[in-house]
């Protein structure tokens, strides 16, 4: 059976854990988001990247949406640190990365730069607002980039609760192969899955031969739902909704970087690395606040031939409850526009942290309940 091809040919594998390392001086301490992007390299989910961006790329990236050679890839990943330590580091030799002091991974110096971090925001994120948790969290990080591949030399520790759902693009495409899945197509969330959501995936699973459950487990933003109270309630609903043989549930453990449009194609290509060959977005896709148009992160595939993204995208309109067509629709197929039950993502939340049922039409009765005592326990 041919499979999905990894975005730029080939799934990189950048982990060796007999790596000698003790002999290397060089040693600098990185950022959790760094460490999540560690593991999303070394494991082939961010291929062609066999490491953090140097500044050909970085600038290719920013200007263009794509790496010096040409490949599609629209988010800078980078290693910032702090001047000082920057400073004792030399160019062309190995470097440890170790986070709370413990040595992850080796990368192989090539350069440091600093980076602009307006042009950076502006480019990415679209606004160089410190209130967008993205671009906030850019500047808070250190100044100075590091480049260069890297070798994963210790295995990234995976929480209990997500340890059962971790799979490598390497060990999803097996899965696949397995259940002999041929078309597969990925959801993004960094939410719980409400009735709207439900709906847009059923509607994708329609046609294609199975689901790709993928919630990202990274850093979120505060008042977004941890993500283990989340896992309960995906567990929840799959038991009762879900047609067991066609879905997977798998951990992303990426950072959120809530940069819309250009996250959305980010999003599309890792997913593409897992195996799916479909990916769905929505409604203002990894947008916050109303920073993006409510489909920017739809119109932007246009810029991009898909032979190039490789995944199909799947587009969905803003899906509701409709009250007098009694089902969950979209302005594509309801008519009516006074029965709708909407609610923002931002109400629901603060409704669940007041321990208050948001409608049954929104949120399963489970669901709800599932995060309701999952904010009441993670909150003590
Ligand atoms: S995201 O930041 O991870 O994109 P979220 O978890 O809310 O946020 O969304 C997951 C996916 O569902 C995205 O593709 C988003 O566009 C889509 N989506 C969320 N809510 C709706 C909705 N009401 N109608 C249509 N699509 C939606």
């Amino acid at each position: 059976m041919t499979q999905q091809e990894p975005h730029g040919g080939k799934l990189v594998h950048a982990f060796n854990d007999r790596y000698d390392y003790h002999s290397i001086k060089q040693e600098v301490e990185i950022d959790l988001m760094a460490l999540n992007d560690l593991q999303l390299i070394s494991n082939g989910a961010y291929s062609p990247l066999n490491g953090f961006l140097g500044s050909q790329d970085y600038d290719s990236v920013l200007h263009h949406m794509r790496l010096d050679n040409g490949i599609i890839w629209p988010l800078p990943i980078t290693l910032p640190v702090s001047e000082q330590a920057a400073d004792l580091l030399t160019v062309g030799d190995p470097v440890k990365l170790t986070f709370q002091k413990n040595v992850y991974a080796v990368l192989h110096l090539h350069e440091k730069f600093r980076p602009d971090k307006q042009l950076e925001a502006q480019k990415v994120y679209q606004t160089k607002d410190l209130n967008h948790p993205g671009v906030f969290k850019l500047n808070k990080r250190p100044e100075v980039y590091l480049a260069g591949p890297i070798t994963l030399v210790k295995g990234i520790h995976v929480k209990e609760a997500f340890s059962p759902f971790y799979y490598s693009p390497r060990e999803s495409r097996e899965l696949f192969v397995k259940k002999g899945w041929k078309t597969i197509v990925g959801f993004q969330t960094r939410n719980p899955i409400h009735r709207a959501h439900e709906y847009i995936q059923k509607c994708a699973l329609e046609i294609t031969d199975g689901l790709l459950i993928h919630p990202l487990i990274g850093e979120t933003k505060s008042d977004d739902i941890p993500a283990e109270v989340r896992m309960e309630s995906y567990k929840v609903l799959l038991n009762q909704y879900y047609p067991y043989e066609r879905v997977l549930l798998g951990v992303f453990p990426a950072s959120m970087r809530y940069a819309g449009p250009r996250e959305a194609i980010f999003h599309a290509l890792v997913r593409k690395n897992y195996g799916c060959t479909h990916f769905i977005v929505g409604r203002d896709h990894a947008g916050v606040k109303d920073y993006y148009g409510t489909y920017d992160a739809q119109t932007i595939f246009k810029e991009f031939p898909e032979r190039e993204i490789g995944i199909r995208p799947l587009f969905f309109e803003h899906a509701f409850y409709c009250q007098a067509c009694q089902t969950t629709a979209t302005t594509k197929t309801c008519p009516h526009n006074k029965e709708r039950v909407q609610l923002s993502g931002t109400k629901v939340r603060e409704m669940l942290r007041e321990g208050k049922m948001p409608p049954a039409e929104f949120s399963r009765r489970e669901v709800a309940s599932t995060l309701m005592k999952g904010l009441r326990t993670s909150s003590n």
